[in-house]
């Protein structure tokens, strides 16, 4: 999106607070882009999955943030942000000359995360190799945009500052696994627990204590370790479990958030609360076929053993 001088200078003394009108347009720009982040965050997080690191930090540092601190990536279109876009915010912190502060704190939050995925990507491999199956499908992993941090903040009545991301924001780094059983998930949570370089700050139960809406999921907030040259520092990270029923009903719901205005949102709503129901009686019937299976894997193996025993004596 090009943008007049005239433009830009209006823009950026309403996030100097000198044009309150405007920056309450931003303010509310900034809530929708909240909420489109989880959308958005899906498919971020499915890039950092693949290959395409290069794209994915790019993504990750808000499309329009490089770690050189020149703007030399594409700031958001119009369409997607409306008023505010990743360079105003940018234009926020050089104005407060937060820039490389803020960039150095991105960058300690991705490697927090990296911290946790690798954590999990180990569980992963020696659980897959014991019980001959993946404990999770898939993990996604994002870093919240410069714009929704603002959006947050500014929520929370925080003024946007780089120090006070650290103190009042846990789910700057969000790490979301997806597993295909629910026991895997406390598995996984257990193991990750048990870890002594893993400090636990919150954890919710939405799948024992579903919320009112039907989300189930399970929460955990927590601080992991990260080595710098000149200090060790623990960092928060939002780590999501979920089924993947779970997700896919997750996905649909928060579109139902994003639609504003619904005319039939109510029974929407009603619809969404009953498909959460069902998912959970299908998580338990996939459960419960998975252990008839296992269990009669072990009986059928069980005299092949036997044989084997016999031929030797
Ligand atoms: P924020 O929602 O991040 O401000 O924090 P919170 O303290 O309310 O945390 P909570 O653990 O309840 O939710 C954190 C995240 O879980 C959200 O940002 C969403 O990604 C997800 N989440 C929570 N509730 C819902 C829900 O009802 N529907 C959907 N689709 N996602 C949800
Ligand atoms: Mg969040």
């Amino acid at each position: 999106m090009e943008m007049s001088n005239t433009n830009d200078e209006v823009k950026t003394s309403a996030v100097r607070g000198e044009q309150p009108e405007l920056a309450a347009t931003i303010e509310e720009t900034a809530e929708i882009l909240e909420i489109e982040e989880l959308v958005m965050e899906g498919d971020a997080a499915s890039i950092h999955t693949g290959e395409n690191t290069e794209l994915f930090s790019e993504l990750a540092y808000g499309a329009g943030f490089t770690n050189s601190g020149e703007n030399e990536t594409a700031v958001l279109s119009e369409k997607e942000t409306g008023l505010i876009d990743q360079r105003d915010i940018e234009k926020l912190l050089l104005f407060t000359n937060q820039i490389q502060a803020f960039h150095h704190l991105m960058m300690e939050y991705d490697c927090a995360m990296a911290e946790v995925r690798t954590k999990l990507e180990v569980l992963n491999k020696e659980l897959s190799l014991r019980n001959n199956r993946n404990p999770f499908e898939s993990i996604k992993c994002r870093i919240k945009k410069p714009v929704s941090i603002y959006g947050k903040l500014q929520r929370k009545g925080i003024p946007f500052a780089v120090s006070s991301i650290e103190d009042n924001l846990s789910d700057i780094a969000g790490v979301r696994v997806i597993c295909s059983f629910v026991d895997d998930i406390y598995m996984l949570k257990d193991c990750l627990k048990k870890q002594d370089d893993i400090r636990i700050v919150r954890e919710k139960d939405y799948i024992a204590k579903p919320k009112e809406n039907g989300y189930r999921s399970l929460h955990l907030i927590l601080e992991v370790p990260i080595f710098l040259t000149q200090e060790k520092k623990y960092m928060r990270v939002e780590v999501q479990f979920r089924t993947i029923a779970m997700d896919f009903w997750a996905s649909l719901e928060h579109k139902l958030q994003y639609k504003q205005n619904l005319e039939n949102a109510a029974s929407i709503s009603e619809e969404l609360m009953y498909s959460a129901e069902l998912i959970n009686q299908l998580d338990c019937r996939m459960q419960q076929i998975r252990e008839k299976i296992d269990n009669g894997k072990t009986r059928t193996n069980k005299p092949v053993g036997e044989r084997k025993q016999k031929d030797v004596s």
